[in-house]
């Protein structure tokens, strides 16, 4: 551990989007609010609440939560707000008929983006330009209910990945055109935003042409972060959630040049951030960090306790419901398990 919480103090931390599967028919419950309940505090200054469908959008499997009027969404960003931490949210869709892999390496990396390409031919101008409307409504939906920082997923090939990305899309100035107006609008009404996208695929061919271009492209869009990612679901998970040491190092080399570019902007960094040297990180980075949180919610304060990297919590990959972690102790275990067999006989 190189660094700590003195020489981070100058740069925001953000907890990460995480699809946390603690959902009961698609509504954030109990848990869920508990979860993020206890991670917020004033040492966390914004909590991105992960993988919300947008309305009439699809998820990305069966317990994501989807958004609506419910005033379970103002509940949640009530709680977040009261422990001090900035309450966000990130907004998502997949297309009919899509199925996340269970596999980290899927075995067919070069399938995915000629499917990806086909699938987008399909869609007509209306039906592109509708899928940017529901985002639009999702926005001020969620600014309703209290959420002060929105943040648009365009990255692990879900929809708009491929909306916003020219090799896929030759309409993609469109889909950017459009999250710009999005991005200024927003910032005009006060709310701050991001863009999640993937710097790479994880298809090496596809990556090696136009990853640059595409990063450049995005970074130039008037959100106030760029949240750095990288990987497609359906191709490479690995790149989504790294722990191989040669693929974080990449990862954040990868980060860092893109910042550096783009001077300008301000970025998050993501893959095991707070285990990296921020002395030598650019200062326009902010520190986006998931499973050292999960693992430890008074990470934050007790920074050398973290993630084990047991793997437990990839729950979807796993056959799982609903996210859990070997750390968490016995008792909150069972008491999840408990609710999902409660929840799973209701049903
Ligand atoms: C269980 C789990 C669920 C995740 N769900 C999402 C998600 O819904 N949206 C997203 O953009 N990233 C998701 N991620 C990726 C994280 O936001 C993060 O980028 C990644 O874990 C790397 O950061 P870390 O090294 O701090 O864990 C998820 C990660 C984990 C472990």
């Amino acid at each position: 551990m190189k660094s700590d919480t003195v020489t981070l103090s100058d740069r925001l931390v953000f907890l990460l989007a995480v699809n946390t599967g603690l959902v009961t028919g698609g509504k954030p419950d109990n848990r869920f609010l508990e979860f993020y309940r206890g991670r917020s505090s004033s040492s966390l200054y914004c909590a991105i609440v992960g993988n919300v469908v947008v309305p009439g959008g699809f998820a990305s499997n069966d317990v994501t939560p989807a958004l609506t009027t419910d005033p379970v969404w103002a509940d949640l960003a009530s709680t977040i707000r009261a422990q001090g931490t900035l309450p966000g949210i990130q907004l998502a869709t997949t297309w009919e008929g899509y199925v996340g892999a269970r596999k980290f390496l899927t075995g067919e990396a070069n399938k995915f983006i000629p499917l990806a390409r086909c699938m987008v031919r399909s869609m007509d101008s209306d039906s592109m330009a509708a899928v940017l409307d529901s985002f639009d409504l999702a926005s001020n939906m969620a600014i309703r209910h209290g959420f002060g920082h929105i943040q648009i997923h365009a990255a692990h090939g879900y929809l708009l990945s491929l909306l916003v990305d020219h090799r896929i899309n030759c309409a993609a100035n469109s889909a950017l055109d459009r999250l710009g107006l999005l991005a200024e609008r927003l910032r005009h009404e006060g709310v701050e935003t991001s863009i999640r996208i993937s710097l790479r695929t994880g298809d090496s061919d596809f990556d090696s042409s136009g990853s640059e271009v595409f990063q450049d492209t995005i970074s130039k869009l008037p959100f106030d972060f760029v949240d750095i990612s990288s990987g497609f679901y359906n191709i490479d998970k690995r790149l989504i959630y790294p722990s191989r040491p040669d693929i974080i190092t990449h990862r954040i080399q990868e980060s860092v040049a893109l910042a550096l570019r783009h001077p300008y902007r301000s970025f998050i960094l993501s893959g095991r951030a707070m285990s990296q040297d921020w002395a030598s990180i650019p200062s326009n980075m902010h520190a986006g960090i998931c499973r050292d949180l999960i693992a430890n919610p008074r990470f934050l304060q007790e920074p050398h306790d973290g993630c084990r990297n047991h793997n437990k919590c990839h729950y979807y990959s796993r056959g799982g419901s609903h996210l859990i972690c070997a750390r968490w102790p016995e008792a909150q275990l069972r008491q999840l398990g408990k609710r999902a067999s409660a929840t799973n006989k209701a049903d």
